[in-house]
């Protein structure tokens, strides 16, 4: 375990960028109330993670928006709200309750014309969503079991076009990447993506730190030419 990292320095840092950048919003704050009331966990992105995919999905000009792992649609309205209003964002969730509590936020949040919530295993909507053609999509947010990970990646390069953001979450688990051998399956996927992104000859990324209730890191990657 790294024994350097000050995270409450870190938290009171990451509380006042929050305090100038995030302003109050009633429909993303009552969406995570009404998830904890129905029993989902509290491990969507933080307020600034969510205000970064936002506006790495704006600086992309994202219209097509690809998210794996919706839980109760939190980063997902972050994501969507960065769309023009002719865009369009599939999530794909295991869950249905989750999806319910989603589709309810969504609405909620004014984006829910722009979303589809898809109901199924990931790796089986991709696998569905390849063999139909479905891409290319602009940007590619993947967020659910890490355990799956590497597939994720994988069916998200079918997905894409050069020039494709992908992004995703929790890949420094607090430091537990840095063990040779994880004894824990989240931060044991995270490590085998962490590596596979990086050999990846189609990839150019990078992970930034990401401050939480401990230290979490998102990759960026673009997706380069296929030849
Ligand atoms: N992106 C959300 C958090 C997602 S949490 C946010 O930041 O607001 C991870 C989600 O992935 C959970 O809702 C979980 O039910 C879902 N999940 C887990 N395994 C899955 C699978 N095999 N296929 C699709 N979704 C899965
Ligand atoms: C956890 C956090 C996440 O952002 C996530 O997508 C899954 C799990 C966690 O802290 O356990
Ligand atoms: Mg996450």
């Amino acid at each position: 375990m790294p024994d350097t990292f000050d995270d409450k320095l870190a938290k009171r840092v990451d509380d006042y960028i929050e305090r100038l950048f995030i302003p109050h919003d009633d429909a993303l704050v009552q969406g995570l109330k009404d998830a904890e009331q129905a029993g989902l966990p509290a491990i969507n992105v933080s307020a600034n993670e969510g205000k970064l995919l936002y506006l790495i999905a704006r600086i992309a000009g994202a219209r097509r928006v690809l998210e794996i792992g919706t839980l109760g649609g939190y980063s997902t309205a972050w994501l969507a709200r960065a769309l023009p209003a002719n865009g369009k964002l599939v999530t794909l969730e295991l869950d249905q309750k989750h999806a319910d509590v989603a589709r309810k936020n969504l609405d909620r949040a004014g984006v829910g014309d722009r979303v589809e919530i898809r109901v199924g295993r990931a790796a089986d909507s991709l696998r569905a969503m390849v063999n139909r053609g479905e891409g290319p999509f602009d940007l590619i947010f993947i967020d659910a079991d890490k355990e799956s990970y590497v597939e994720y990646l994988n069916q998200s390069i079918q997905l894409a076009r050069p020039g494709t953001v992908i992004l995703a979450d929790n890949l420094i688990r607090n430091g537990r990447v840095l063990e040779t051998h994880p004894s824990d399956n989240s931060a044991r996927g995270a490590k085998a993506y962490n590596e596979a992104m990086a050999a990846h000859p189609r990839l150019d990324s990078l992970i930034l730190p990401i401050v939480r209730e401990n230290l979490d890191g998102l990759s960026i990657s673009i997706v380069t030419s296929d030849t």
